[in-house]
């Protein structure tokens, strides 16, 4: 393996980036209970361009000798209905299988944190399905701890 660095997004990673949000789209579609809008992975493509700019927002990647092997993304967002405080959000985050268990999440979250913290942010969170086991691991060895369980029943199930 080359070199390998936690950098910002450039315009020319977007089509890896896109690559990586397929991959990762396809992995969690099995657990999907709300079905995607047609169009998401424009949306997507636009979302990741807008990150390279929007001082709320980052886009990482993981380059190994100039090849982009994983990616993360941050957005300043509220994550309490109840709450102005702000936190960060983590998301897209997707290490090739290639390059897994060698602590690239681990250093592409802690570059997260540290955008967080220079925007005086002091909380990240993330979304992830419960189905997605190792993703849930990673997330716990790394110091992750559940908020809230969403829970979810057909109206049918739910009618006697
Ligand atoms: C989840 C994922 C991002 C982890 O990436 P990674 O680069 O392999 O993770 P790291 O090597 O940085 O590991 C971080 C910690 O999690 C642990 N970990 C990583 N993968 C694990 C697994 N499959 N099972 C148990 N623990 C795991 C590591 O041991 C490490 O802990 P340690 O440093 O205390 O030993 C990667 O498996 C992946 O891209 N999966 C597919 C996409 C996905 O599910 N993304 C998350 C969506 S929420």
């Amino acid at each position: 393996m080359g070199k390998l660095e936690v950098r910002r997004a450039e315009e020319r990673d977007l089509p890896a980036c896109m690559a990586m949000f397929r991959e990762l789209n396809q992995l969690q579609d099995p657990w999907r209970v709300f079905e995607p809008r047609p169009g998401i992975e424009d949306e997507m493509a636009r979302s990741y361009r807008a990150a390279l700019e929007d001082p709320d927002a980052l886009l990482l990647v993981a380059d190994a000798g100039g090849e982009v092997v994983g990616m993360a993304a941050g957005h300043v967002h509220r994550p309490s209905t109840f709450s102005e405080q702000k936190a960060v959000e983590l998301s897209s985050v997707y290490v090739q299988s290639s390059h897994r268990r060698r602590g690239l999440a681990r250093k592409l979250t802690a570059e997260v944190a540290r955008f967080a913290r220079a925007r005086g942010v002091d909380r990240v969170t993330l979304k992830t399905f419960v189905q997605n086991e190792e993703a849930v691991a990673a997330w716990r060895r790394m110091g992750f701890e559940t908020r809230a369980l969403q829970m979810t029943a057909s109206p049918d199930r739910l009618i006697d």
